[in-house]
């Protein structure tokens, strides 16, 4: 059993009547406008070899030819550093998407747009992030692409190890993965080129008029 896995859930975790939010002069408002622009989390979900950290990246660098200030989580970056006592059971996956959950929040409070980049498999930790957030500002992406397609490309070998019983509690395989019922934006990942499923947010984040046209 791992450490979070001891650990009570977070609704379980009362919190210290003797810790005081501190209210800072400097807004999330003043931050966004310095910055021009409006602050937003687009969430990539989606499964292993679907395209989330590639479609994510090539999004960032079109926000940023545009002028805009963006971040990009990652989720093998992340469980480098921050994440790196996780592993891929589903306490430790809830814990890892809560963690990453609060810390898009703060980069959004920032005035960034971020983007994240994670399988996060589950709906009802996707939804715990969409509630940390104002309504409108989480935007769920589905890098939609069909296991076999994934299995297929299999850019890091792991489908194959998981085949072979070398990695368990592997997403697709031996751990399940559920698909987002209504996501803002749902990219056919299998079937379409990376520069098709960009210019497919880039509109839908005009149409919300989030970025400019
Ligand atoms: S999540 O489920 O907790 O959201 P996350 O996106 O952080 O997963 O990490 C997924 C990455 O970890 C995959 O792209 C893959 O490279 C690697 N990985 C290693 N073991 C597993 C596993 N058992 N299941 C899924 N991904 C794994």
């Amino acid at each position: 059993m791992s450490l979070i896995e001891q650990n009570a859930t977070d609704a379980e975790i009362e919190k210290d009547e003797n810790v005081i939010w501190h209210q800072h002069q400097v807004t999330k408002q003043t931050r966004s406008q310095l910055k021009q622009q409006k602050p937003v989390v687009l969430w990539f979900t989606g499964l292993s070899g679907a395209g989330k950290s590639t479609v994510a990246g090539a999004l960032e660098s079109a926000l940023v030819q545009r002028g805009y200030h963006t971040y990009l989580l990652d989720g093998d970056n992340v469980r480098h550093g921050l994440c790196r006592d996780l592993g891929f059971s589903v306490q430790d996956r809830r814990e890892n998407i809560r963690r990453i959950g609060e810390l898009a929040k703060l980069m959004a409070d920032a005035g960034l747009i971020v983007l994240s980049a994670f399988i996060s498999p589950h709906r009802a930790e996707r939804q715990m992030v969409r509630e940390l957030l104002p309504e409108g500002e989480f935007i769920e992406v589905f890098v939609n692409a069909p296991l076999e397609v994934c299995e297929q490309r299999d850019p890091k070998g792991l489908y194959k190890k998981a085949r072979a019983g070398e990695l368990t509690n592997f997403t697709g395989i031996d751990s399940e993965y559920e698909a987002p019922l209504q996501a803002e934006i749902d990219l056919l990942a299998g079937d379409k080129s990376i520069g098709e499923l960009v210019l497919q947010c880039l509109n839908t984040l005009q149409a919300k008029g989030i970025i400019r046209a």
